[in-house]
């Protein structure tokens, strides 16, 4: 196949689309781009820096940014500053934060820059909130993935486990509830169905089912 499309991939947190993504990139052999961990390592500098949580404080600190995503066997390997930050990107302190620093302009146009920059020849999925409606809504695939609250909570907890994390699911059930507030009521980009996104609900299948449906879609574009 010498086609090489783009697939975006937006939905609730929790709703399975890292997972989901990562494995629909390795089974066409493309690159995976997990978008939510850009906004979570502005966070993490942001919160490192000490500073209040403005427009103005948070602005200037990207200038000193470096992101790099890399492929790794278990997904994707961010480094900040050539720092590894993918675990740290993934506490409870980070999740409290990272809606409000990603709905400011400055850290939204920064990483949209990079993220169309990465995709610009194709042959990626990008998993995101605003990847079909802003930063490609050109993509050939987009799929919005949905599931209820409580599932993706169960979800968030499981995972957190497996980096030895925890929290109680009550917690999980609110972070949840208000990232979903922010991030679709949020002035620029708010997370909406793209047009033209397939959705799909994701609360009672399983990850291989979601990626099959979507690797089908694939796929399809492909032919
Ligand atoms: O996918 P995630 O839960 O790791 O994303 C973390 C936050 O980043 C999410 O609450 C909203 C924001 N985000 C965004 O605004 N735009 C994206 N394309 C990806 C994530």
């Amino acid at each position: 196949m010498d086609k090489k499309i783009i697939i975006a991939i937006d939905g609730f947190a929790g709703s399975g689309k890292s997972t989901t993504a990562r494995l629909v990139a390795k089974e066409l052999g493309y690159i995976y781009i997990d978008t939510g961990a850009m906004y979570r390592a502005v966070t993490l500098m942001w919160l490192r820096s000490g500073k209040e949580l403005s427009e103005s404080s948070i602005c200037p600190l990207l200038e000193n940014l470096k992101l790099e995503l890399l492929q790794g066997n278990e997904g994707q390997i961010v480094l900040m500053n050539g720092e590894d930050v993918s675990g740290e990107i993934r506490t409870p302190a980070v999740s409290s934060y990272v809606s409000p620093v990603s709905a400011l302009r400055c850290v939204r146009q920064k990483m949209v820059e990079q993220q169309r920059e990465i995709g610009r020849k194709g042959g990626v999925v990008m998993d995101g909130r605003d990847i079909g409606t802003h930063v490609f809504p050109d993509a050939e695939l987009k799929i919005f993935l949905n599931a209820s609250v409580e599932e993706r909570a169960r979800r968030r907890q499981k995972e957190l486990a497996e980096n030895n994390i925890v929290e109680s699911f009550e917690n999980l059930v609110k972070n949840i509830q208000e990232r979903d507030h922010y991030d679709s009521n949020r002035e620029i980009s708010p997370l909406r169905k793209a047009n033209g996104a397939v959705e799909i609900d994701t609360t009672n299948i399983t990850i291989e089912e979601q990626c099959l449906k979507i690797i089908e879609l694939a796929k399809k574009i492909l032919e």
